[in-house]
Parts: C-alpha cells; sequence; structure tokens
C-alpha cells in the first residue's frame, strides 16, 4: 500500500488516469458524491460482484438470487420503517449558510482529540525507542488519559442524544464544544433537525394523478417483499437465504471520500430466513463466512476488524461491521445484522398479507427470522484499489507502480505484446490472443517499448503478460512475465492456457472458501 499521508489522492487520481473512475457528467462539472466507472472499473466491479454471487448464490444450495425492481410500492418505505427513522440530524451556520450532519461536527471534533493522542504516542515512541510500552503509556500518561476520557465522554453523550431524539441536546453540545463552521468560522447555529435519507420521485403522467415515490435507499425490502413468492416458486426450505445485488440510492448529506459514500451506489445484500430463536447461531456463522470471503482476497488479517454494534437500528437484534483499514483509517465495509422478524411482520401489517412459512419440523406456522450480509460493491472496489496500490523502488533505482489486485478479480488477466511491430510478430501475438479471449480477459498492445507496455500493464493490475519475440516464430515458446515479481520464464504457447487459468480463475479464489 502507498505509505505516503496524501495516499488517497494517489488513489484517486489513479482511478482517473487509468480509466477506473470518472466525477459523473465531467463535462458539465461533475456532480456531486456520484461517480462513473470507466473501462477498467466496470470490469473490476464485474469481477467483484461475480466473486461474491458465485460465493453466495452458486456455492449455497439453499441461496437463490434474484434482481428486484428499483422502484417499489411507497407503503413498502413505511414498513421498513425508512419514511420515520431514515433520517440524519441536520444542522445548519446562519452565516456560510453552510449545511453539517450534527453528529459528523461532533465527530470531526473528537477527531481532532484522537489527532492529539496520536502525536503525544507518536512523540513518546521517539523519546523511548524500542523500549515504549504504547498500551502502557495510553493508560498512565496524565494528558493522553485525560483526552481519551474526554472523547469516549462526548460520544458516549452524543450518543444517548441521539438514541432518544433529544436533538436539543445535540445541539447544546456543539455549543459547549465551542464547535464553529469550518467554512466562516461562525458559531451562530440553527436548531437541529432530522432529514429524511430517501430520494422522492413520482411515476405517473399528469401531477394530479402522480404516485409519490422513493427510490430505493438498500436492496433489501426488494428480498423480504418476494420471499414468499421465492419460497413458493422454488419449494425452500429453512434455512434458505435470497441474494441480490443491485443500485440504492441515499441523499447523503455528507457525501465525501470519494466512492466511500455516494448518493447512487450499489449494494450485494443477502437476507438468510431462519426459525426463531436460532438467530444468535447465524449470525455468527455469517459473521465468520463474510470475513472469510474477504481474507482469501490476500489483503491481510490485520486490515479488517469486527465492530460490534451498541446502537442498534430499528431493526437489529444483533449487528456489527466488517471494518476495512481505508487510507483514511478503520471504516465499515459490510454490516451484518441479526433483523428478527422485523421487516416480514411490518410487511404482514401494512400489506394486510400472511408472509408465513410452515415448519413442517415443528408443525407450525411462523413469521421466520433474518439474518443479513450487506456490502457496498463501491466500498469494496475501494478497499481493493486503495490496498492494490503500490509504488515500488526498483534495482536500478526507477520506479514502478502497480496494483497487486487479486489476479481473479483484476479487469485484465492477460496482455499479449509484440516485440516489435514486424518480422511477423504482431501476427503470432493475434494468434495468441485469439486462442485466449474465450477463456481470459486478454489485451493486445504493440504499442512504445516493450518496457513501457509492461509499466501500463503494472498500472492496470494485469497480473500476466506474455511477450513474443523471434524466438517464438522458430520454436513457438514466449515469455511468460508475472506481475508482482516481474519474473520471466520462457513457456511453450501450448501451455500458456491452462497455465494462467489455474492462476487467475475466479474458481481458484472460490477454492478458499
Ligand atoms: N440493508 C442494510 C443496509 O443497507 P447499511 O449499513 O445502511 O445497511 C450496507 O448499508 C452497506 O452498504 C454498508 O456497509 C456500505 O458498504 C454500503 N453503503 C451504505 N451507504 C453507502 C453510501 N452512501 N455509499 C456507498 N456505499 C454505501
Amino acid at each position: 500500500m502507498v505509505q505516503q499521508a496524501d495516499q488517497f489522492k494517489k488513489v484517486i487520481s489513479h482511478a482517473k488516469e487509468y480509466g477506473f473512475v470518472f466525477p459523473s457528467s465531467e463535462i458539465y462539472d461533475g456532480l456531486s458524491a456520484v461517480y462513473d466507472y470507466g473501462q477498467n472499473g466496470a470490469a473490476l466491479k464485474k469481477n467483484i460482484r461475480e466473486y461474491w454471487w458465485k460465493a453466495m448464490v452458486q456455492l449455497h444450495e439453499n441461496i437463490v438470487g434474484i434482481d428486484a425492481a428499483i422502484f417499489m410500492h411507497p407503503t413498502t418505505w413505511k414498513a421498513s420503517g425508512h419514511v420515520d427513522a431514515f433520517n440524519d440530524p441536520l444542522i445548519d451556520n446562519k452565516v456560510s449558510k453552510k449545511r453539517y450532519r450534527a453528529d459528523v461536527l461532533v465527530e470531526d471534533y473528537v477527531a481532532k482529540i484522537e489527532a492529539k493522542i496520536e502525536k503525544e504516542v507518536a512523540k513518546a515512541a521517539k523519546r523511548f525507542g524500542a523500549a515504549f510500552d504504547e498500551a502502557q503509556f495510553k493508560t498512565t500518561n496524565p494528558r493522553v488519559v485525560g483526552y481519551q476520557e474526554k472523547a469516549a465522554s462526548i460520544l458516549k453523550r452524543l450518543g444517548k442524544s441521539l438514541e432518544k431524539e433529544d436533538l436539543a441536546d445535540v445541539k447544546a453540545l456543539i455549543e459547549e464544544l465551542e464547535i464553529s463552521c469550518p467554512e466562516s468560522g461562525s458559531r451562530d447555529w440553527t436548531e437541529v433537525k432530522q432529514f429524511n435519507l430517501m430520494f422522492g420521485t413520482k411515476l405517473g403522467a399528469s401531477a394530479e394523478s402522480a404516485m409519490d415515490l422513493y427510490l430505493r435507499p438498500e436492496t433489501a425490502q426488494g428480498i423480504f417483499v418476494n420471499f414468499l413468492n421465492v419460497q413458493k416458486t422454488g419449494r425452500m426450505k429453512l434455512p434458505f437465504g435470497i441474494a441480490q445485488t443491485g443500485k440504492a440510492f441515499r441523499n447523503e448529506i455528507v457525501a465525501r471520500q470519494f466512492i466511500f459514500r455516494m448518493r447512487e451506489f450499489e449494494q450485494m445484500e443477502m437476507q438468510f430466513f431462519i426459525p426463531p430463536g436460532t438467530q444468535k447461531e447465524w449470525y455468527e456463522q455469517w459473521k465468520e463466512k463474510r470475513l472469510k470471503w474477504h481474507l482469501a482476497l490476500g489483503m491481510g488479517e490485520d486490515n479488517y476488524r469486527f465492530h460490534d454494534h451498541e446502537k442498534l437500528a430499528h431493526y437489529a437484534d444483533a449487528a456489527a461491521d466488517i471494518e476495512f483499514r481505508f487510507p483514511f483509517g478503520f471504516k465499515e465495509l459490510e454490516g451484518i445484522h441479526s433483523r428478527t422478524d422485523f421487516d416480514l411482520v411490518s410487511h404482514e401489517k401494512f400489506t394486510g398479507k400472511k408472509l408465513q412459512y410452515f415448519d413442517p419440523e415443528r408443525n407450525e406456522n411462523y413469521v421466520p427470522y433474518v439474518v443479513e450480509t450487506s456490502i457496498g460493491l463501491d466500498r469494496m472496489f475501494l478497499a481493493l484499489l486503495s490496498n492494490a496500490l503500490t509504488e515500488e523502488t526498483l534495482d536500478d533505482a526507477t520506479q514502478r507502480t502497480v496494483l497487486k489486485l487479486p489476479p481473479a478479480l483484476a479487469p485484465t488477466k492477460v496482455a499479449v505484446l509484440p516485440l516489435v511491430k514486424k518480422d511477423g510478430l504482431p501476427e503470432l501475438a493475434r494468434t495468441i490472443v485469439d486462442d485466449l479471449k474465450w477463456d481470459l480477459e486478454t489485451a493486445y498492445d504493440e504499442k512504445d517499448a516493450v518496457g513501457r507496455r509492461y509499466r501500463r500493464q503494472d498500472a492496470l493490475g494485469t497480473p500476466y503478460c506474455i511477450t513474443v519475440d523471434h524466438q517464438s516464430l522458430e520454436d513457438q515458446t514466449v515469455t511468460l512475465r508475472e506481475r508482482d515479481s516481474m519474473q520471466q520464464e520462457r513457456i511453450a504457447m501450448d501451455h500458456l492456457k491452462k497455465l494462467i487459468v489455474d492462476k487467475v480463475s475466479l474458481t481458484s479464489l472460490l477454492q478458499k472458501l
């Protein structure tokens, strides 16, 4: 991973320069927190989606996939609780007229205290050298202990006020901490108000008859409303899961950090329907299974951690995040939620229809409980990209930028490069492309010196390059160069496909699960 302080900026500019992610409608100066995926980004995203889909649906006999519509009957969102409870607390600064998330203002204040702690730790580590014991220092140094206590008490009060919906106290906290507007420096704030994150739209031809709709803020509800359809038509027996990938929309106010928090994003969600009373066991199983899915990618165990929720969403009786070490610190990548029977019971109430399952073993009807796994595809993309971007100084003191993506997810698996653009080498290289392209995402490149072409493929994350040279014409062998080690070996053309497929196929990744 790029170690410099500006590594995140490097990730963003690399994503743009190499056709992974562009600002949306950039020629019109873009649209805040909305992004387009370019030619390599779309391919990487497709591969991540496929890895998730195959791991969930193909490898589990009792999980099936669906593709529900983005538009749903508006009452869905009343039943799910999103109309009433899917809110962010907002506050406006009267001088700058800028709008902020009140909780984020307080959290940013706490982040500054945490930065002070880190500074003290770094100073002490330097002073004490190898003998430094960070844990002991943090529990005994009076200044650091003071900072920690202050941070904890602020977060506790914020948590309590938000839970009780005591927005006046959130404002009082902002005032007591003397938090000022980052833009104007003013401390003249409005009251804190709840702001619903759903985007509204209309269905219908005339203003009078149009129906107010929402763009779905999560894909999960498309699964809940289809629970009986799938259970009956698929003759599914509990426990079973329904998986889905698709777009979700949230009017995020603090939309920043590139594709980490977007207004239009893609989720990969799975609802696992289980008998009531078994939720704890399934929740633990799914936490473990999902972490395994991440670890199989080889991005380093140290870069993941679980964060168990203390403040639970309105639908959950247990919840945890899998957090990933992004360039800006550990943040939520995936959520695992024990959602009880909240959603199905609520849809029963609003529709008057039974959403129950007859359990032949228990000989009774009941509303199943649900354990959900929910991961943002764009966030997963950012985790992969930021972890993969590496700058290396080579033995000859030159630099190379290489995207060390897991080979199975790389947009292009192999690039075929004729050493020169003559003597029949391009023609032979083309025959290799024509052979490989059925099984592997294959690129052909004949422009520039071969060293520059290697660098270009390194920056795109292509795990293998095949170079066709004059010897190839004579003995039907080529050189195969591996991205990370840069090792080259001479291989018979006949062996290429099997050798590369074995190393880069999704199957090899899935077999680790
Ligand atoms: N159905 C449950 C649900 O939607 P969530 O924690 O709100 O739970 C699940 O979202 C995942 O979706 C998150 O862990 C994150 O990866 C992704 N996600 C949520 N909001 C996002 C946003 N504004 N931009 C990008 N990804 C987002």
